[in-house]
């Protein structure tokens, strides 16, 4: 049995959970896999109704879970920032979550603005930094308000942080090339035993210090990978790259903000925010990992019921596989990719003018068929 948390939150999430929730009761069997749900009242309302985030006591409650499942925080009514530091930086750092692996995935049948570029292009994964940078709240203001106000935002970058990082990166460009080796090695590396490559991005002509410690210890540990090719990346260049050639990229591994940044990009390539999914991992399985859609709380479309809820189930595909449940995951890839193929029934993003349900119904009649 696994206790899965579950945080459906602001706007759409709660939409687009709901959807997740169906499709993982239906795949549960196949790997003898029995979640147990816990409901947590967390988001904009709770905290506009009583003033808390996210209490101690329920923060130890989220603790005893196997996985957190979560839609998206994020309300109109609350200051930028107290829900999204409050609950989910808290969650990423106090359950040393630090990777936030979001692959970069065109499926077939799904529209791309890049032109000239398919499928077999954008194959990507982003390990980004997810415990660090400039994202720990390391800073203040003096004199605020005045106009001689000073704030300051530090970015923090530990040796060790950085290496475990860079290590995942490694070990997750070596098994998805035991599994195809990337399309992008030459014959003469194919022949010399390489099977990925990873791409570190970074800013080390101006981040002289930070990202000279990435950069050493990227050197580094390399060597303990020496079927897996490097390759590194301003961050500027490698936005361009995304959009001009696409097919460059395996794994890439970055900073916690250029992460954050590049994957929005990268949702864009793959078909939009409807499509971009997540986990935040603690490799070492000593605290829950958590799983989301890249989006947030869409409150432009919040309540519509037409937020598409693609990004939540292929989210759940990749709780599945953290949990040990990978015939379950693979089947919720193989239904999405079944419906985005066909080509309807689709949520607006897509071009559709189906409704979050209408689409999950679908993928639940694909998965299904694949399990008939
Ligand atoms: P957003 O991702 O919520 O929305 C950006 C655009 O993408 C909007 O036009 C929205 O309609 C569209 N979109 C997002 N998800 C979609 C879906 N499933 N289907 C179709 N269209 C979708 O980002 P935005 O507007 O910058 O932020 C809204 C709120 O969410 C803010 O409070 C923000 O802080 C929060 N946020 C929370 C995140 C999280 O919980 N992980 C991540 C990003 C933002
Ligand atoms: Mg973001």
């Amino acid at each position: 049995m696994a206790t899965i948390g579950v945080i459906t939150g602001d706007g759409v999430g709660p939409e687009v959970v709901r959807e997740g929730l169906a499709v993982l009761s239906d795949v549960a069997g196949l790997d003898n896999f029995r979640p147990e749900l816990v409901e947590f009242d967390l988001g904009g309302e709770r905290y506009l109704r009583t003033g808390e985030v996210l209490p101690d006591s329920v923060l130890e409650d989220l603790r005893g879970c196997d996985a957190i499942y979560l839609g998206a925080v994020g309300h109109p009514g609350v200051a930028p920032g107290i829900l999204e530091k409050g609950i989910l930086l808290r969650l990423r750092f106090e359950f040393h979550q630090f990777i936030n692996l979001r692959p970069v995935r065109l499926f077939p049948g799904v529209e791309t603005p890049i032109k000239g570029k398919g499928p077999d292009e954008i194959d990507m994964v982003v390990v980004r930094e997810n415990n660090e940078d400039l994202y720990v709240g390391a800073g203040g203001f003096t004199r605020k308000g005045t106009s001689e106000e000073v704030a300051i935002q530090t970015s923090i970058n530990t040796r060790a942080g950085v290496e475990r990082c860079l290590r995942y990166a490694f070990e997750l460009a070596r098994s998805r090339g035991a599994v195809r080796p990337f399309r992008g090695l030459s014959p003469s590396e194919l022949d010399r035993g390489l099977v990925g490559l990873v791409t570190m991005v970074a800013k080390t002509n101006v981040l002289t210090f930070a990202h000279d410690l990435w950069m050493r210890a990227f050197n580094e540990v390399s060597l303990d990978y020496p079927d897996v090719k490097t390759d590194y990346n301003h961050v500027d260049a490698c936005c361009m790259r995304m959009v001009v050639a696409p097919e460059r990229f395996d794994v890439i591994a970055t900073t916690n903000m250029f992460g954050d940044i590049i994957t929005d990009l990268g949702a864009v390539l793959q078909g939009g925010m409807g499509l971009a999914a997540s986990g935040n991992l603690n490799p070492e399985r000593t605290a829950p990992s958590m799983f989301e859609p890249v989006h947030g709380s869409a409150p432009d479309i919040a309540g519509k019921g037409i937020a598409n809820p693609i990004a939540a189930l292929l989210s759940l595909g990749m709780m599945l596989d953290h949990l040990q449940a990978p015939r379950g995951a693979e089947a919720i890839r193989t239904a999405v990719a079944k419906v985005l193929a066909a080509g309807r029934p689709r949520t607006p993003d897509l071009g559709g003018s189906a409704s979050t349900v209408e689409v999950g119904q679908a993928v639940r009649r694909a998965l299904e068929e694949t399990l008939r």
